[in-house]
């Protein structure tokens, strides 16, 4: 369960497009996270899918006209949208935008979107040409210059047959979106978090090379976590099998030496850094131009040592998180790499449980000692925990600058 979501009030207003079938995955979704989704429809919208699915996924009353009987508990639509954490229009037809971006409230999604102050988050769902049309980029402009958040569309194969602008962007982009907008005022808002993730490669011959076992998990969702709190966030990644986070930046490199290229970057305009890559330490001192042959006489590798980055990196003011993965001795190791490189906190886990694993369990060490040990859990929940930590040390460090004169 992602915490961003849980107990959150959803109002998902769904609209006239085929894209419909994909508004389905997204409201459960949202509900096995945890959050309450109310849906309200458009006529257009049942024409494709009817008000009866969504109730079945969200189990609740689904909202599909504009003159709903009143009813003293629940006033309709004004209080789906007064009560709203956000709403969400996907898909957003061309028609909808333009009653969106000029006020009408001549249906039940419009009205709804009249009566929210919540932030509206609207993907877009219609033909290239329609979408290019000025009409309709002027009236995504308006709703830009209210402060709406736009979600793609994207470029694909569209229900026209023709293949272009106008398809609705991802399930996965939208709730990316969605987890961002809900947890803009969090914690971690205003500040800027870099997250480094997965295993580097280094190279022997041209399609060798020496790695790890790193799956990048942790770091990914160290850098979704710190997001949902606010952050904007840069992911600094190695070559992972895991699809890029979305709703921040992600940096893809392949070395130790253009990781350290990028974070050093990076950190210049960065608040906080958390290093949850797999650095290698060794690269073999001679890289082959070409293929070796396996006829070429066995070979010792000669290997010399990696840049520490996070030892190198040692930027005035930047919170550094360290990871240790040990195979024995974790607290002893992980507090000695918390004084070698000069760390705010290390996080120390079991190499053999945590690598490549969905789950794992961590102790988290300051100066001061052990500050938290966390059981065996998923990664997206002990990043929570994690982020929560880094949280409370920017409030602290802030308490005792504001203290010194
Ligand atoms: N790290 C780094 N640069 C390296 C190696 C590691 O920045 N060349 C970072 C890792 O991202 C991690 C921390 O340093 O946050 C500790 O990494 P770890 O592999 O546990 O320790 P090492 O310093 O490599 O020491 P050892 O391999 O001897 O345990």
């Amino acid at each position: 369960m992602v915490r961003v979501l849980r107990d959150r009030r959803i109002v998902l207003g769904v609209t006239g497009s085929i894209a419909v079938y994909k508004a389905l995955d997204f409201v459960r979704q949202l509900t096995q996270a945890g959050a309450q989704v109310d849906v309200v429809m458009t006529e257009e919208a049942q024409a494709f899918v009817t008000a009866l699915t969504f109730q079945t996924l969200t189990r609740r009353p689904v909202h599909t006209t504009a003159f709903e009987a009143w009813d003293a508990e629940q006033a309709g639509h004004v209080t789906l949208g007064a009560n709203a954490d956000i709403m969400i229009i996907a898909p957003a037809t061309a028609q909808s935008i333009a009653r969106l971006a000029h006020g009408f409230a001549d249906d039940a999604v419009s009205l709804t979107a009249l009566a929210c102050p919540a932030p509206l988050i609207v993907a877009p769902a219609m033909d290239h040409y329609m979408y290019w049309h000025p009409a309709m980029q002027a009236n995504l402009e308006i709703l830009k210059s209210r402060g709406v958040i736009l979600v793609g569309p994207d470029h694909g194969p569209l229900a026209s047959g023709m293949v272009g602008d106008g398809r609705m962007a991802s399930i996965d982009e939208i709730l990316a979106v969605t987890r961002k907008a809900l947890g803009r005022t969090g914690p971690l808002a205003g500040r800027r978090v870099v997250v480094t993730a997965g295993p580097t490669r280094e190279f022997i011959d041209p399609i060798r090379f020496l790695t790890n076992a790193s799956s990048g998990r942790m770091g990914y969702a160290l850098a979704e976590a710190a997001r949902d709190a606010g952050a904007d966030v840069l992911l600094i990644t190695g070559p992972t099998a895991l699809p890029d986070p979305k709703a921040l930046d992600v940096v893809h490199v392949t070395t130790a030496q253009e990781m350290y290229g990028a974070v050093k970057h990076a950190v210049q305009a960065a608040d906080v850094l958390i290093m949850a890559a797999a650095v290698s330490d060794y690269r073999p001192r001679h890289v082959a131009r070409e293929k070796i042959k396996k006829e070429t006489p066995i070979q010792v590798l000669e290997l010399e040592r990696t840049v520490d980055i996070l030892r190198e990196i040692n930027q005035p003011g930047l919170l550094k998180i360290g990871f240790a993965a040990e195979t024995e001795q974790l607290i002893s190791y992980a507090q000695e790499k918390l004084h070698a490189k000069n760390l705010d906190m290390i996080v120390a886990n079991d190499a053999r449980e945590a690598m490549g694993s969905e789950f794992s369990s961590v102790v988290l060490i300051t100066a001061e000692g052990i500050i938290d040990r966390i059981e065996r859990q998923s990664k997206v929940a002990l990043a929570e925990a994690i982020i929560d930590h880094v949280a409370a040390m920017l409030r602290t460090r802030v308490a005792t600058d504001e203290r010194t004169p």
